[in-house]
């Protein structure tokens, strides 16, 4: 059996994010992100997709949306003018698009999604980690056979959006990194993979 995996980062009081954003910037943080993610799924929520401003080259990206067609059509003013934006193919449980760079060959997979109990983690064959934001890891995570979470050690005034419980259903198994900053704590779920 094939499970989602999490990788999130929050802070001391538990926030993930305030405003839309990530409260941070950890160049670090962001590297071990990018080295975990890269070549796999990723998987996040609407909000998440929009405050990136376009997805995660060499990766898959899976959004989430109730509504498809609003985020289709806002599609063009997320990206800019610079982003060529192709595709809107309808598969049977999502729409594929195409993203570019406005003359560069590389392009990005995006596939919308209009739900999460849909995505089976078996149908992929690399990893397919949830990303976020707090109303994905809070619906996933009972899905997640691994969480790797980034403790930022400050506490955020003004966060709007949290990580939910999970100490009762995971346990640590390996601290991978510890900075002054931050550390990094892989745990697995305690049932899922028994
Ligand atoms: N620190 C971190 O690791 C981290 C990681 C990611 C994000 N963040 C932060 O988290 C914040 C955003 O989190 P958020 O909770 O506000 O938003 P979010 O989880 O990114 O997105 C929420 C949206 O996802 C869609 N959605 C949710 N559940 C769904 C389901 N079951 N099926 C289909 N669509 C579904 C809905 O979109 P529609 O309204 O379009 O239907 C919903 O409004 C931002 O501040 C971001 O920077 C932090």
């Amino acid at each position: 059996m094939k499970y989602f995996k999490a990788i999130a980062a929050m802070s001391l009081n538990r926030v993930i994010g305030a405003d839309g954003k990530i409260p941070w910037h950890l160049p670090d943080d962001f590297k071990w992100f990018k080295q975990m993610t890269m070549g796999n799924v990723v998987v996040m929520g609407r909000k998440t997709f929009e405050s990136l401003g376009r997805p995660l080259p060499n990766r898959k990206n899976l959004v989430l949306t109730k509504h498809p067609q609003r985020l289709i059509k806002k599609m063009p003013e997320i990206f800019g003018q610079y982003h060529e934006w192709r595709g809107g193919k309808h598969l049977k449980r999502a729409y594929q698009f195409h993203f570019s760079k406005l003359g560069e060959k590389n392009e990005t997979e995006i596939f919308i999604f209009k739900s999460l109990d849909k995505l089976d983690p078996q149908e992929f064959p690399t990893d397919i980690f949830i990303c976020g934001g707090a109303q994905i890891y809070e619906q996933a995570l009972p899905r997640c056979s691994d969480l790797y979470l980034t403790l930022v050690k400050r506490e955020i005034e003004n966060g709007d959006a949290f990580f939910p419980k999970f100490e009762n259903k995971f346990e640590p198994v390996e601290e991978i990194k510890d900075t002054p900053e931050f550390k990094i704590v892989h745990y697995r779920h305690k049932s899922l993979l028994k």
